[in-house]
């Protein structure tokens, strides 16, 4: 529930970021040591993981904002098929389960209705790694009964899933693998940078050509980056409704693209140093006419809706293209109840901005789609009610508690538990850290 119209004031540090953590903690499935994870979000995709890992036999712990885990033992060779459909990241577990179990049996991954999101590069890559990968119906069987091989391998497209997956077995696998064609995400560099800590050998992420020797990986302590979107949700929330904010943990580099977009549409939008931006805006936004999602360096598709949403009341049109997914913009029917006048054409989706917008009842169907609504209730005249917050929970700690922070009046049915989880399993958490 939001009574939206007021501007937003105030200072936030960013949290972790969940396509950094999620693929991590998969890539902990590697290693025979306890891995500690600083920071870690209470988000449903977290949840998820740690289910998952326990599916597999590598329980993993809160304690406090830390995640523990230890998968030291035999590690199991079959996904639940409700957990591969609660979320896409669920195929991150197919190359550790490969390297430490010989085989894994999983079914296709859910996740948010982006549109189709086929898997074929992370099982080509697999297979010219040696692995026999065999699909029935939705349902998948790879085994390496002799290990995994070191290969030279070409993406076809820079698929940040697919790099994760290969990066993960690569570490893995005996000798050398060259990817090439691969994601440049800021997050790939994190996985890269938690193998190493682990003791592997990864050269090269961040540029389209990684080097990975494979060998044994041991536990490590390991702080994930902060989330580049979350940042990205708050700023486009401060340039539509107005106000003065302050992020912290928020590096620039990764925020730029959308910051540069922002500042053509009439905010200021500063970096104030290697991990502080703000943003000041009087809330009277000019449309930016053509503009373009694309892979990393360029403006991120999941930042799409929500400057989408930042554009709804700016002064002229906005024509945003989306050239990753083909259902990015489910949002837009939903805007259309507040009064915003836009037309979806394929994967173009024109603004034309009005001059305000109105409460309304609407319905999330997707996690940034989500978000991109509160952004546009938070700026709307009266009060909005957005409904299915699991999607938004998937990628969002407690977005009104965020908001509530900057002054938004916003409040959601229920709560995040991080108390609950901490008591129960405190003891626990302590001896692991202790062993
Ligand atoms: N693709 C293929 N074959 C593959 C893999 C991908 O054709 O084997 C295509 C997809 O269909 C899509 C494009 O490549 O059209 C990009 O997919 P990619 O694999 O790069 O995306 P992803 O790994 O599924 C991650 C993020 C997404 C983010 C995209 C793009 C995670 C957990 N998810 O998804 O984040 O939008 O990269 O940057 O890291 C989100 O956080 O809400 C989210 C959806």
């Amino acid at each position: 529930m939001v009574h939206g119209g007021r501007p937003l004031f105030g200072e936030l540090e960013m949290p972790t970021a969940k396509n950094s953590i999620l693929p991590i903690l998969a890539a902990a499935v590697l290693t025979r040591g306890a891995v500690c994870i600083r920071r870690a979000p209470l988000l449903q995709d977290v949840e998820t993981s740690m289910q998952l890992l326990a599916a597999l036999g590598c329980p993993a712990v809160r304690a406090g904002q830390d995640l523990l885990l230890s998968c030291g033992g035999p590690v199991g060779d079959t996904v639940p098929r409700p957990l591969m459909a609660a979320m896409r990241s669920s195929i991150y577990y197919l190359a550790p389960m490969l390297a430490r179990a010989g085989r894994a049996r999983l079914s296709f991954p859910g996740g948010c209705r982006l549109g189709a999101r086929p898997i074929d590069i992370h099982l080509e890559g697999l297979r010219a790694m040696g692995a026999r990968v065999s699909a029935e119906g939705d349902q998948l069987e790879c085994e390496a009964p002799d290990g995994l091989q070191g290969t030279r391998f070409h993406l076809r497209f820079p698929s940040v899933g697919a790099t994760e997956t290969l990066m993960m077995a690569a570490a893995a696998a005996r000798g050398e693998t060259v990817l090439t064609g691969v994601a440049r995400e800021p997050e790939i560099r994190d996985l890269a940078d938690f193998l190493n800590a682990c003791g592997g050998k990864v050269r090269g992420a961040g540029t389209s050509r990684i080097i990975i020797r494979g060998g044994p990986l041991h536990g490590c302590e390991y702080t994930p980056i902060p989330d580049r979107i979350t940042a990205q949700t708050v700023l486009c929330a401060g340039a539509i409704c107005g106000g003065e904010l302050l992020l912290r943990r928020t590096p620039f580099e990764p925020v730029r693209p959308l910051a540069d977009f922002l500042a053509q549409a009439g905010c200021k939008v500063r970096r104030l140093d290697h991990d502080r931006v703000s943003l000041v805006s009087d809330g009277r936004l000019s449309a930016l006419g053509e503009l373009s999602t694309g892979v990393y360096p360029s403006f991120a598709t999941d930042a799409g809706p929500l400057l989408a949403a930042a554009m709804l009341t700016a002064d002229g049109t906005t024509r945003l293209r989306e050239t990753i997914f083909t259902n990015r913009f489910a949002c837009s029917t939903q805007f259309s109840k507040m009064g915003a006048d836009l037309r979806c054409q394929g994967s173009v989706l024109e603004i034309r901005g009005v001059l305000a917008l109105r409460g309304a009842r609407m319905e999330a169907s997707d996690l940034r789609g989500g978000a991109a609504l509160v952004i546009a209730a938070l700026a709307a005249e009266g009060e909005s009610r957005i409904g299915g917050m699991e999607y938004i929970r998937r990628g969002y700690e407690d977005i009104g508690g965020m908001f509530g922070a900057l002054g938004a009046v916003i409040g959601c049915r229920t709560q995040p538990e991080r108390e609950h989880s901490t008591v129960r399993y405190g003891a626990i958490c302590d001896r692991m850290i202790q062993e």
